[in-house]
């Protein structure tokens, strides 16, 4: 049995980062692309000259082109642009639908039987992009934004309630974008109903609070985007297909039907394996969280139609 291979395409904030978590967690050898030249080695030999220190066994290599991505088991995509103070994601889709694009047709000519791990944002829109374009199954095309949403979310909760983050399970549903699902009536805390803990009003805010968590970070840094907890969730997604876990998170995948929705990138609760998304889970909602799960495709179907494809 050989190693498993992650490549991670885009070697800027997200993808080294990215990088530096699956290395460390010895998930495989890792190999580093972007179009920048000396940045993918550089950042891939710096890695790997981190491993005697902390003690990790991992190949990291970079390179500009694709040759060294053959016959990967998960490819993450974090190459394009990330937002600027004042921007949303939907005004990345112009240039990152190119990128994406060409990307991808590298990716899939080398590695036909990879899973696809989705970062660049838009990411609904994004992942049904790469869907059309890859030829691949559904269930090999998945978008991360869940699990940083949810994150996010179980964050908040623990400061509020100064407990610890490991204690709270919730669930977070819908397009990558401020029309989000967050799901307080799957939120407990070890257990506990988070209903039972906090005020309506509280539970609220922390709400509001993550639906605009995306932007919080990108409004102090100024720059770019958050990079650390949207590598960490990718990564958590590529370590429970290479391990074969069948963890239950939320993921943006293809719906032909579920939720009412077909035709299109949506997050929804999976259950992550060897496979990929190995089946989609169907939680009962509300009349209220229906509404909002309908408002939220809405507005991910029409940056879809932006595509034109
Ligand atoms: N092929 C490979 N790499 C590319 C390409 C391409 N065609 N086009 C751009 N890149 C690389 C850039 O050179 C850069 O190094 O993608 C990298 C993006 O890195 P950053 O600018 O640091 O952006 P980052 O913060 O990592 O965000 C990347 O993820 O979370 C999303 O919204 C975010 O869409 C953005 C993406």
């Amino acid at each position: 049995m050989g190693r498993k291979k992650v490549s991670i395409v885009g070697a800027g904030f997200v993808g080294a980062t990215a990088a530096h978590w699956a290395a460390e967690k010895e998930l495989g050898d890792v190999v580093l692309v972007d179009i920048l030249e000396g940045i993918p080695q550089g950042k891939a030999l710096d890695l790997f000259e981190a491993s005697p220190v902390e003690g990790f066994d991992a190949k990291v290599v970079g390179s500009n082109g694709y040759d060294e991505t053959r016959d990967s088991d998960v490819v993450l995509i974090t190459s394009g642009v990330p937002r600027k103070p004042g921007m949303s994601r939907e005004d990345l889709l112009e240039t990152n639908k190119k990128i994406i694009e060409s990307v991808v047709a590298e990716v899939v000519a080398r590695s036909p039987k990879a899973v696809l791990i989705m970062v660049t944002n838009p990411l609904d829109t994004m992942t049904y992009l790469a869907l059309k374009r890859s030829g691949l199954p559904k269930e090999r095309v998945l978008g991360m934004a869940g699990i940083l949403d949810t994150a996010r979310f179980k964050a908040f909760i623990a400061t509020e309630l100064n407990v610890s983050v490991e204690d709270i399970q919730s669930l977070i549903m819908g397009g990558h974008g401020d029309e989000m699902v967050p799901l307080p009536r799957y939120t407990t805390v070890s257990g506990i109903p988070l209903v039972q803990l906090l005020p309506k009003e509280k539970i609220g805010r922390l709400v509001d609070r993550t639906r605009k968590g995306g932007g919080e970070i990108v409004n102090l840094l100024k720059t770019g985007s958050a990079f650390y907890a949207p590598s960490a969730s990718a990564i958590q997604m590529a370590e429970a297909i290479l391990k074969d876990k069948k963890r239950i998170l939320p993921c943006c995948v293809y719906l032909e039907g579920e939720y009412g929705l077909r035709d299109i990138c949506f997050g929804v609760p999976v259950k992550l394996g060897a496979k990929g998304a190995e089946s989609i889970i169907q939680v009962d909602l509300n009349e209220e969280e229906k509404s909002l799960v309908a408002k939220s495709a809405e507005s991910v179907k029409k940056s879809i139609a932006e595509l034109k494809i």
